[in-house]
Formats: C-alpha cells, structure tokens, sequence
C-alpha cells in the first residue's frame, strides 16, 4: 500500500501506476530487468510488451513457467523522457534507482530467492555496483542479498535490438546462461 502511492522521485509525476513485481511468492528465481515500459505502465504488470515472448522462450528453456519465477525491475515506475513531444522510455537514472531500492530490498528480503537473474546493465549496476559492466561480468556468478546468487545476463530488449550473426551469438550466450541457472536451481537440465 505505501508502494502504491510512492513519491520518493519525480518518476511518481509521469507513471500512470506503480508496476509491482509479479510471479510465485515462493519463487527460488528472481528476474530483475530494468524498469516498466510504457505498455507495463498501462497494464500494471512487468514484462508485459515486446520482451514477453522472448521472456517465456527463456522460462521454457529453464523448466519453469512464468508463475514460478518472480519477476520485478530497479524501478517500479515507467522512466520516461520527452521525445518529439511524447514520453519515450528510457533507462532509470541513478537517483531513481537509489529511490526504489528500498522496495527492491524488501521484495528481495521477502522472497528470499535462490537465484537472481539480473537482466542487462541497469539490474547488474543495481545489485553489484556502479562499475558492473555487462560485457565482462555476464555469465559470472556473485554473492547476493540473502544468500541469493547473482547471474547477470543480456536484457532480453537488447537481444530484440539485434539481427543475423550478432542475434546468433547473443542467443547462444543467453542459452549458456540459462543453463547455468538451471543447473543451479537444481533442475536437470
Ligand atoms: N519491462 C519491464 O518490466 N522491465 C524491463 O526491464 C523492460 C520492460
């Protein structure tokens, strides 16, 4: 309820609602992207545009469905600038992801999740700090919060952005990871 209605950064004046996590509340993996887009923005629930598919081909290849895993972002609110006079997204800023990180925090403490998969530049920063750099440290387990362990990975946006040989490589390194995961969640892969 005090998330719903949060106003710790100027994020509050754009959103048209918070977009809370979703998934098993019992959930050992924990997919932490970026931020709300502006059709998660609409519908309330993350991953809801065009990262969806890619997402579910992603849980298939993990073993698990969608309402197994918990799925959240740095920030709750759709980050957004003016483009041509409409609001393109964008990334979070750093004091917008400082300002969310006591409800991240929270939902890590509550889930307690085994793994967490962190998805792209802006989650990997978040959970392992300002110098994280996702062309080196991708594919590399971290301690984290709560005894979870940290994957970082491509974001699914990124592999959407890309085409022919350049798609190839970065599904076939996605795949790795994924199954990195899998093992560690204990399910044969
Ligand atoms: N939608 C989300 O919920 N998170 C992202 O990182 C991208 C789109």
């Amino acid at each position: 309820a005090a998330a719903r209605d949060c106003t710790r950064c100027d994020l509050c004046r754009t959103r048209r609602q918070v977009v809370f996590g979703e998934g098993s509340p019992t959930a050992r993996l924990l997919i932490l992207g970026e931020g709300p887009s502006e059709t998660d923005d609409r519908s309330g629930s993350p991953f809801s545009g065009p990262s969806r598919r890619l997402l579910e081909t992603w849980f298939t290849r993990l073993g698990l469905r969608r309402d197994e895993v918990w799925l959240t972002n740095v920030v709750r609110c759709r980050p957004a600038a003016p483009v041509n006079g409409r609001l393109k997204n964008r990334p979070p800023t750093d004091p917008e992801a400082r300002a969310c990180r006591a409800w991240l925090d929270t939902e890590i403490a509550l889930l307690r999740p085994a793994v967490i998969l962190a998805l792209g530049g802006t989650a990997g920063k978040a959970l392992l700090g300002k110098g994280f750099k996702i062309s080196q440290e991708r594919g590399r387990w971290q301690p984290g919060p709560h005894g979870a362990a940290i994957l970082p990975t491509f974001h699914p946006a990124y592999l959407l952005r890309l085409e022919d040989d350049a798609l190839a490589r970065a599904e076939a390194i996605v795949e790795a990871d994924l199954d990195l995961v899998k093992a560690r969640l204990g399910v044969a892969p």
